[in-house]
């Protein structure tokens, strides 16, 4: 038995029956037990209970920059962390990512969910991405348009889900910068440069974020939903405070942070497992918390949400039980 607290930034006390860590020989492969389970930096993965198989840790490192006439070409390992390589491309003058920093984990986890924060998504950048078949351990590569991102969405998270681990990501970040400092307290910023956008992201996020190495947590824990115009309509009519964000001419996107605000769960404590105090929308384990009491406090939210708005909340962080991914 593995222990898998320090594996998963929620932190709770659960193990796999095995562990094998990956750098670039995937021959380990053979020995698995299943079920799997792929493992970044375990930032957006809870392990509710112990796992009964094999837990695969990758740990493979190693980039490499081209530079071209309009853009830079970075083939980055799926290892790598995040947040580094988004220092990396500031201190070498590419810059785009800086929306993208402090986000948690390894970069061959960050186009599963096409990662975003601070009107930046991951796919404005991908190129390719790289990945191993675990059936038949045959390397194959996607285009942008074939990982068919979405918000916090792509085609592992649905066809490819638990088949494939991916290797490398292909990175294509032009040199023609432009300031995307629309969204929230970035709009303070007149005219900033890219070293201002990522030392205010930083700050923005270490002030509103519990830091899962202080306190277990694994981000936003459930997605911002999409309503319709209609339905959004009508939840004005009661709630004319309601925020939105624009999608398309069909919908819009609601915080969820507002609606499990409004209901009164900040702060909300159930057994180990709080409704974070300044961010309703992530949920924290104060060391002492368990699976089951997560899952309580979650599907309580779910469904107060549910019944006062009708809204559906859809978790975004990975729940795994002991054969795998649970559903709320
Ligand atoms: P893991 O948690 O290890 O894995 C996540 C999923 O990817 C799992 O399904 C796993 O099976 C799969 N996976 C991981 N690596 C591979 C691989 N190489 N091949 C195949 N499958 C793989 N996310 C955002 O988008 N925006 C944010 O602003 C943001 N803020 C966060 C803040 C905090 C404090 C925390 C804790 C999390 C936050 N997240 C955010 C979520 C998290 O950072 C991202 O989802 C991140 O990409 C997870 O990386 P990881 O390596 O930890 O992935
Ligand atoms: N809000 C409240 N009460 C609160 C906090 C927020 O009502 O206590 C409302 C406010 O209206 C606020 C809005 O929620 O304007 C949005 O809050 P915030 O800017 O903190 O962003 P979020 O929607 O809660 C999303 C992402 C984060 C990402 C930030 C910044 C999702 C699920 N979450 O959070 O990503 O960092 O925007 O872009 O899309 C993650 O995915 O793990 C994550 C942390």
């Amino acid at each position: 038995m593995h222990s898998l607290k320090s594996l998963h930034t929620f932190g709770f006390s659960t193990h796999s029956k095995k562990l094998i860590s990956i750098d670039n020989d995937f021959a380990a492969l053979k020995d698995v037990e299943t079920p799997l389970w792929v493992l970044g930096e375990g930032s957006n993965c809870v392990f509710l209970e112990d796992f009964d198989g094999t837990v695969i840790k990758l740990e493979s490192k190693g980039k490499t920059v081209k530079e071209f006439d309009d853009y830079y070409q970075l083939t980055v390992s799926a290892g790598e962390n995040w947040h580094q390589l988004v220092c990396f491309c500031m201190q070498n003058n590419i810059f785009g990512l800086e929306n993208l920093a402090l986000i948690p984990g390894s970069v061959g986890a960050a186009p599963i969910q096409n990662i975003g924060a601070y009107g930046v998504e991951l796919n404005q950048f991908v190129k390719q991405v790289m990945f191993t078949e675990i059936a038949t351990a045959k390397q194959h590569s996607l285009t942008n348009e074939e990982c068919q991102f979405g918000y916090r969405d792509s085609i592992f998270k649905r066809h490819l889900a638990g088949k494939v681990i991916i290797t490398q990501v292909v990175l294509q970040i032009p040199k023609r910068w432009q300031a995307c400092n629309h969204y929230g307290e970035l709009a303070n910023l007149k005219q900033p440069n890219a070293e201002q956008i990522f030392n205010k992201v930083i700050a923005i996020r270490q002030e509103k974020l519990p830091d899962p190495n202080e306190i277990g947590n694994a981000g936003s824990f459930f997605k911002n939903p999409l309503v319709s115009n209609k339905h959004f309509a009508s939840l004005q009519c009661d709630w004319p405070d309601l925020p939105c964000y624009s999608v398309d001419h069909n919908s819009v996107k609601v915080p969820a942070a507002w609606l499990i605000d409004h209901l009164g769960f900040k702060g909300k404590q159930l057994g180990g497992i709080q409704c974070h105090p300044n961010q309703p929308l992530v949920l924290t384990n104060n060391g002492h918390g368990n699976g089951a009491e997560l899952l309580e406090l979650a599907r309580e939210i779910q469904t107060k949400v549910e019944n006062t708005f009708s809204i559906h909340l859809e978790n975004e962080v990975r729940l795994i039980g002991n054969k795998g991914l649970v559903s709320l």
